[in-house]
Formats: C-alpha cells, sequence, structure tokens
C-alpha cells in the first residue's frame, strides 16, 4: 500500500528516497506544473535543486500514447537505469502517464507521485492506477504499479485555478457518500475553502485507502469508488468531441446525480440522495449545464459490446451501501433520461 506522507514530513520523505540509494532521480513535469510547481518543490526541498526534469504537454489531450512514448523517449536518451527515481510532479493526468511510464520503462523502475491538484490529492496519486487514454476511451491502457511514496502538501494549489480545485471536490463528495452518514451530512455543506483544507484533504484520502487496501485489484469493493463513473466517464468522453469539454470532476458530478436517477428505478432507492447532489451542483457548479442524450453516451458505455442489452455499473441505494456490477438495462437506461 502507498506510504503517504503529508506537509511536516518532509524529513521521512526525504530519508525514504535517500534510504533506496538510486542512481539518479528525475523530475516530469507538464509545461503548468514546470512553471508553477517546480520552484515551489524545489523551495520546499532544496536538495533537489539541481535534479533534470523531462517536459510533457499539459491536459487530458495529451494523455495519449504519444506522449508515453516521448517519456520513454527522454528516458532512453537520459540512459535512465533501472535504478533510478522518476518524480512525478503534477495533476491526475501527469500522475497517471508518468506511472505508466515508469512501471513499463524497462519491466518498471520506482517513481513517487507529488501531486499538485486536488482530483491528484485525494485520488489518482495514490492507489496503484496508471495509465492514458485510447481509440477515445478513458483509460483504456494501463497497468496496476503503486509508487514507492505519495507527498500532499495543499501548497501546490495556491495556482491552481478554482475551476480545477472544484473538480477536485467531486471525487471528495463521492468519497464521502461511501463513508457514513455523519461524514456526508457534514461534507454535503463544505464549501470549496472547507474542502481544501488538509483535513478534510487528509479524511478524503482515508476512505479511498481503506477501499483499495481491501481490494487493489479491483475485482470487488473497490468498484464502490466507481460510482458515477459509468455514466460520468461516458459524458466526460462525449464532451471532447464537443466545443465544451468537460474536466473529470465535472462530468462526475453530472454521472453521480444521473447515476441516483437509475438507482431509483433499479434499486428503489429514496430520491434524498439525488436531491442533496443537486443542491450541490447547483451550490458549487451553478454554471455547469451540459446537455447530453443516450445517442450520445451509448457508444462509450457499450464500447466493444455492440449487441449488449444491459450495462453494469456500481450504484448507491443508500449512503454507505454500495451495489457493484448492478445490471442496468438499456430500457432502464433510456427511462432515465426521460427523469434527468
Ligand atoms: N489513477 C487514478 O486513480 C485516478 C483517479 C482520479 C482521476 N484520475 C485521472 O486524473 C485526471 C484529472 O486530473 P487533473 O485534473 O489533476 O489533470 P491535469 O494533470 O491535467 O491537471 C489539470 C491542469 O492543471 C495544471 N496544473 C496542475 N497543477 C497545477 C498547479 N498547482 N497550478 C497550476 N496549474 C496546475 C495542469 O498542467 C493541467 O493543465 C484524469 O485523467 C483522470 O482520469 C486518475
Amino acid at each position: 500500500m502507498n506510504n503517504i506522507f503529508y506537509t511536516g514530513q518532509e524529513i521521512d520523505f526525504l530519508s525514504l528516497i535517500e534510504s533506496k540509494k538510486y542512481e539518479s532521480i528525475y523530475i516530469l513535469v507538464d509545461a503548468h506544473t514546470n512553471e508553477c510547481c517546480l520552484p515551489v518543490f524545489k523551495n520546499v526541498f532544496p536538495s533537489f535543486e539541481n535534479v533534470s526534469s523531462i517536459i510533457i504537454p499539459a491536459g487530458e489531450v495529451n494523455k495519449s500514447i504519444e506522449i508515453v512514448q516521448l517519456i520513454w523517449n527522454e528516458m532512453l536518451t537520459l540512459s535512465i537505469t533501472r535504478n533510478s527515481l522518476i518524480i512525478n510532479l503534477g495533476g491526475g493526468v501527469l500522475t497517471d502517464m508518468g506511472s505508466f511510464a515508469a512501471s513499463t520503462y524497462k519491466r518498471g523502475i520506482d517513481f513517487l507521485n507529488i501531486p499538485t491538484t486536488l482530483i491528484a490529492m485525494v485520488d489518482a496519486s495514490f492507489g496503484g492506477k496508471t495509465g492514458f487514454n485510447f481509440q477515445g476511451v478513458k483509460n483504456c491502457i494501463g497497468t496496476f504499479q503503486t509508487s514507492i511514496a505519495t507527498y500532499i502538501n495543499p501548497i501546490f494549489l495556491n495556482t491552481l485555478s478554482k475551476r480545477h480545485l472544484l473538480n477536485g471536490s467531486v471525487e471528495m463528495i463521492k468519497h464521502a457518500l461511501l463513508q457514513s452518514e455523519i461524514i456526508w451530512n457534514e461534507a454535503k455543506n463544505y464549501s470549496l475553502t472547507e474542502l481544501i483544507s488538509i483535513d478534510k484533504i487528509k479524511q478524503s484520502i482515508a476512505i479511498k485507502q481503506q477501499i483499495v487496501i481491501q481490494d487493489f485489484s479491483d475485482n470487488g469493493i473497490r468498484q464502490c469508488l466507481n460510482i458515477g463513473h459509468t455514466i460520468g466517464h461516458a459524458i466526460e468522453s462525449y464532451s471532447y468531441q464537443t466545443t465544451f469539454p468537460l474536466l473529470h470532476g465535472e462530468a462526475i458530478m453530472l454521472g453521480l446525480i444521473h447515476e441516483q436517477i437509475i438507482a431509483e428505478s433499479v434499486l428503489n432507492t429514496d430520491s434524498i440522495i439525488r436531491k442533496e447532489l443537486i443542491a450541490i451542483k447547483e451550490r458549487l457548479f451553478p454554471d455547469l449545464n451540459f446537455t447530453y442524450l443516450i445517442d450520445n453516451i451509448l457508444p462509450y458505455l457499450l464500447q466493444d459490446k455492440k449487441n449488449s442489452t444491459y450495462i453494469k455499473m456500481s450504484l448507491l441505494p443508500s449512503i454507505a451501501n454500495c451495489k457493484i456490477q448492478t445490471v442496468v438495462s438499456l430500457d432502464e437506461l433510456k427511462k432515465s433520461f426521460s427523469n434527468l
């Protein structure tokens, strides 16, 4: 399981790295984190002042095989050996891709993640899922490989836009839904300022960790973390074909609401959770109005199963009670659109 270090634990974090006696250490950054986060990183860790970086283009459109190849090429050009360390300094796109590139280069070299966005702090930077998008399908190619450590310091959030902060808040809302009535009743009223506090970040990380530790390979209980994501990923992928591509968290916000409509008809779930989610969306995302039709998202939901008459998803009948692999017929899916 991941070693997670928080701000204040820099000495322990550095001791871990020193104990590994790496031949060389490189930092992977994207165009934005090179500018906004690398100077902060070097300020927090002056011993890395002279470490060389590999720079890749930023953004979800670059979460691709071409950029993974670019990273591998750089690794070869720099003659990076198996006893080297890659430090991924960036958001979820960078940590997913950098971790994938490291986990496959020379059959796998060590990497660690320093997340610089909220979504990467509370979700993407630990748990072992690495990868990139392929043929329009989100995270289609990837590996399960744990980083040697993750270092969380909210100082990096100072340069992040409000839209990207809100993007990360959705995975925190999702974690609260999975945890308990007590946590949910608090979380549903959090302001963005409360959400980005170190205490709430730690709480959210602990909820995910507690689930991942039981099912690292995602064959059972870990699929609870997919609530909102079956429909959400399809909405996200479709949005890339439009003039208003959504951020991951924005699509998951819509996916969580839509999947509750499905839960109400398939599992007889009370409508209260949906109403609470809609209230959160209206409070935190007042301008998020993305429309989609069943034909827009169905190709992404079915992927290669063109003749299928159903899809399976993780649904939430009540707080802290998730039903994974719930069969939802295409008729139920169609019906949910009339209730949107
Ligand atoms: N592996 C997992 O378990 C997991 C979980 C959740 C999400 N994800 C993935 O995470 C990705 C979304 O993450 P993201 O939104 O962090 O993506 P991102 O890495 O694209 O970051 C968003 C943008 O913010 C910039 N940025 C990053 N840190 C910054 C900072 N501190 N200041 C200013 N700009 C900064 C980036 O350059 C980028 O332009 C998706 O691809 C999603 O699939 C993975």
